[in-house]
């Protein structure tokens, strides 16, 4: 974490000796020091380390098939986006849409926590909906999920408008 302090200079007129005069003065204003933090790794797909190899496969809508070697902690949704499989993501995972809804194979979608209200907020408004649909932004890469597959509907709701 870094800390920076801003000083800022205010110019205001002023009256002097009971005549309106503009007298330009200066104001230090006490420093206020704010924070910022790193930048986040935010959609960034590391490749796998030698022997950690984690593999997952996108069925897409007319059934071709990509299996991936990933690397544990990756969403399926930024994978997705890492190697051109068309999952849309139009929030970017921050549980706004439905865009990233995948259809998990259901050996796996049993070994998943249960979806949080939030993500069953918006898998409601999944196209498609089936008994084993998550969001792909939801669904982090780890050993247990080596060998997933998951589906891509063949149509999302995206509820935003546009003019
Ligand atoms: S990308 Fe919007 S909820 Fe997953």
């Amino acid at each position: 974490m870094f800390r920076f302090a801003l000083a800022r200079t205010l110019r205001a007129p002023v009256v002097a000796a009971g005549r309106r005069q503009a007298v330009k003065m200066t104001v230090e204003a006490p420093l206020r020091p704010f924070s910022i933090s790193s930048v986040l790794r935010h959609k960034h797909v590391e490749p796998p380390k030698p022997g950690e190899e984690l593999h997952c496969t996108f069925i897409s809508p007319d059934g071709e098939k990509t299996t991936l070697e990933v690397a544990a902690g990756d969403s399926l949704l930024d994978i997705a986006h890492e190697h051109d499989i068309d999952l849309e993501g139009a929030c970017e995972g921050s549980l706004a849409c439905s865009t990233c809804h995948v259809i998990v194979d259901p050996e796996y979608y049993e070994k998943m926590e249960e979806p949080g209200d939030e993500e069953n907020d918006m898998l409601d408004l999944a196209f498609g909906l089936t008994e084993t649909s998550r969001l792909g932004c939801q669904c982090i890469m780890s050993k247990e999920f080596d060998g997933i597959t998951v589906t891509l509907p063949s149509a999302t709701r995206n509820m935003s408008f546009q003019k």
